[in-house]
């Protein structure tokens, strides 16, 4: 608008001027006219900068403005309504669950006996089991074999089956996300997290495996299975009986998450779970704290 008033000033500044000398008038016209051409262009190519400068500046404050929901609206939203959806699904299909799950075959016996091998005293030791579900096998093998446990899940249905599948005293339940679990460092000889860290949101596992490291005493053992594929997010809308939510990186960023974490890692292997006909692949993952 500046720039506008400013023309129409020039012009009829100009006017006036020739206006008063008749003797040089064709001249005098021809140089206003070429002014006024001058100024005129002069003009619209501040205008054109400006209006520039104007479009850089919204598109600017548009990003910085997504950006800004991304980290404190959008994001925790999202994984939020994933939370609840999970929790929800197995408050609701916790004995189909087990039902389901316990007529299969899966490596998680084997790979807890691994642990409790590595781990020479394990009468001695404490465990974190993240996301127990209905406590068996894992919590039951756990509790029988090690001197603590903390079974963690955060569906009530699943922690109530837990506890009645688990009746040892060595036990502590705890129905809570475990993305918001807090423990001193240093607090376990091994964390074991069985088909449940590929329900968080993949950003949360990723910020998981540091916090992991940190709880563990050195030399202590993770033991859990993720993902294989690149996966951002993946709804059901019926899976056994639920909607359902999961959500992996594929393998290679797994491996390098925790190795960047500080763990090294003693064994990796992607093993196919027989769901019902359908082989579903899993990353299995032993993972060690250094000394
Ligand atoms: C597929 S089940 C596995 C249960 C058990 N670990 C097993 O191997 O049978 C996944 C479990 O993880 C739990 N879970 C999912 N998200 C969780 C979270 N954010 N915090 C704690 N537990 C969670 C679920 O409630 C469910 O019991």
């Amino acid at each position: 608008m500046a720039s506008l008033n400013l023309l129409r000033w020039s012009v009829a500044r100009d006017t006036s001027t020739a206006a008063k000398d008749p003797k040089t008038s064709v001249n005098k016209s021809a140089a206003i006219g070429n002014t006024v051409a001058c100024k005129i262009g002069f003009v619209l190519r501040q205008e054109i900068f400006l209006l520039t400068i104007a479009k850089i500046n919204r598109f600017w404050q548009a990003l910085m403005s997504t950006n800004m929901e991304n980290e404190k609206g959008n994001v925790p939203h999202e994984n939020e309504k994933a939370r609840l959806l999970v929790q929800r699904g197995y408050d609701k299909i916790a004995d189909t669950y087990l039902n389901w799950t316990v007529t299969k075959s899966t490596p998680r016996l084997a790979y807890l006996e691994k642990v409790l091998l590595k781990m020479h005293t394990p009468l001695n030791a404490d465990v974190l089991e993240l996301g127990c579900g209905a406590g068996v096998p894992g919590t039951e093998l756990l509790s029988s074999r090690c001197g603590k446990v903390i079974a963690n899940d955060i569906s009530r249905a699943q922690i109530e089956l837990a506890k009645s599948h688990v009746r040892r005293n060595n036990v502590d339940f705890s129905q809570e996300d475990m993305t918001k679990l807090e423990f001193e460092p240093a607090s376990f000889d091994a964390v074991v997290a069985f088909y449940s860290i590929i329900h968080l949101p993949r950003g949360e596992q990723a910020i998981l495996f540091p916090k992991i490291y940190s709880w563990l005493r050195p030399g202590g053992y993770l033991l859990c299975n993720l993902g294989v594929s690149d996966v951002p997010a993946s709804m059901a809308e019926d899976w056994l009986g639920s909607q359902m939510y999961w959500s992996s990186f594929d393998v290679k960023t797994n491996l390098k998450l925790i190795r960047d974490a500080g763990f090294a890692i003693n064994e990796h292997e992607v093993l196919e779970d027989d769901e019902d006909g359908t082989l579903v692949p899993f990353l299995w993952i032993l993972a060690e704290k250094n000394m």
